[in-house]
């Protein structure tokens, strides 16, 4: 499989307009989900709720792929219809979570490490085989204000996640399959916004040599990335033009020209800020890479909350989904004004 094929693919993820949905929640966190709307997270509701999002009419204008988790790759609509065959139709690239989630690092309170790797090759050639043409695996760092003496994330931490990180993306090239490299700095705690920076730009410098290192092609991956915010508890919230900033500053310094796009995480943000930020970063450009979205909850959530889990409101569901996707792909453009919230 070629490069050129690999580049194709991630240029079409980050067409212009366009973003990715996150659509990958494993059984655990689905089940969070539901939990907030009071419906069960049976195989059915999960497979109900997800066909709603896949068969919005119109989506695919903003969407350019979903990230699907391993159950729903493999499940079919309630007539019989592939999943993968309705984003297939409407255009719509299928991806898929591989890792296997972030689990404690040894000798090091508070930290993961992702696993998934072993046997990884074999899945990565299913995948394709069931319509992937992309992948995510997502390492998660928390901070421990350095201001309070503080170490987190440690260096052990930075390497062990940046170096499994390029291991699964060189895996996934050799598989003609796009990575997404998704290296989320956890914005839980009360550090500043100049520590988040810190940080990020740490992990970022250790992602990017270790993909060097293991001679990814920069052209053919995709960087999933958190912004640059306070931590949610701190006293002192930045500003949505300090966000831009920060984060525009902090991608700069580390992701090469040749990554053709960065598609950010919301992490926790509410929708509309989660729109807001994104507003801003891109009226900062032109960047070198397209910056984009590829949000779960920012979103699904109103989506989430219409639906309820009742039939008689898939209708409302869609609609609710295709509102926040049509904001983030005029933010992926710089063309998001809050006024365009109070429209349906
Ligand atoms: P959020 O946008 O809800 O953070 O989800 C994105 C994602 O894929 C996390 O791994």
């Amino acid at each position: 499989m070629g490069l050129r094929e690999l580049r194709e693919t991630a240029e079409a993820l980050v067409a212009p307009g366009k973003g990715i949905l996150a659509a990958d929640e494993s059984g655990g966190t689905i089940k969070k989900r539901f939990d907030s709307i009071g419906v069960e997270s049976t195989e059915d509701n999960r497979r109900d709720y997800r066909e709603m999002l896949f068969r919005a009419e119109g989506a695919a204008d903003h969407i350019s792929g979903v990230i699907l988790f391993d159950e729903t790759i493999r499940q079919t609509a309630a007539d019989g219809t592939p999943l993968v065959e309705l984003l297939e139709k409407q255009g719509v690239i299928p991806g898929i979570k591989v890792d296997a989630g972030a689990k404690p690092l040894a000798f090091s309170e508070g930290e993961t490490v992702t696993e998934g790797l072993d046997g990884l090759r074999e899945r990565l050639a299913e995948y394709r085989d069931l319509g992937a043409r992309f992948a995510k695996w997502r390492a998660t760092y928390s901070i421990d204000t350095a201001s309070k003496g503080g170490r987190r994330p440690t260096a052990e931490c930075l390497d062990v996640n940046a170096h499994a990180l390029a291991r699964y993306a060189a895996l996934c090239q050799e598989a003609g399959i796009v990575p997404i490299v998704e290296p989320e700095v956890l914005m839980d705690g009360d550090h500043t916004i100049d520590e988040s920076f810190a940080v990020t730009t740490r992990v970022l410098a250790e992602v990017f040599r270790q993909l060097r290192a293991q001679q990814v092609a920069f052209e053919g991956m995709l960087l999933k990335p958190n912004m640059v915010l306070s931590g949610y508890e701190c006293a002192t919230q930045a500003s949505v033009e300090e966000v831009a900033e920060h984060t525009v500053r902090c991608f700069r310094l580390t992701v090469p020209a040749a990554v053709p796009g960065i598609v950010f995480l919301s992490g926790g943000q509410s929708d509309e800020l989660a729109t807001a930020h994104l507003d801003a970063i891109n009226r900062l450009g032109p960047h070198p890479w397209q910056v984009s979205f590829s949000y779960g909850r920012a979103l699904q959530a109103p989506a989430l909350k219409a639906w309820g889990g009742q039939v008689d409101q898939v209708a409302a569901g869609q609609a609710a989904y295709l509102k926040r996707a049509r904001l983030n792909s005029a933010a992926r453009e710089g063309s998001y004004t809050e006024a365009m919230e109070a429209a349906s």
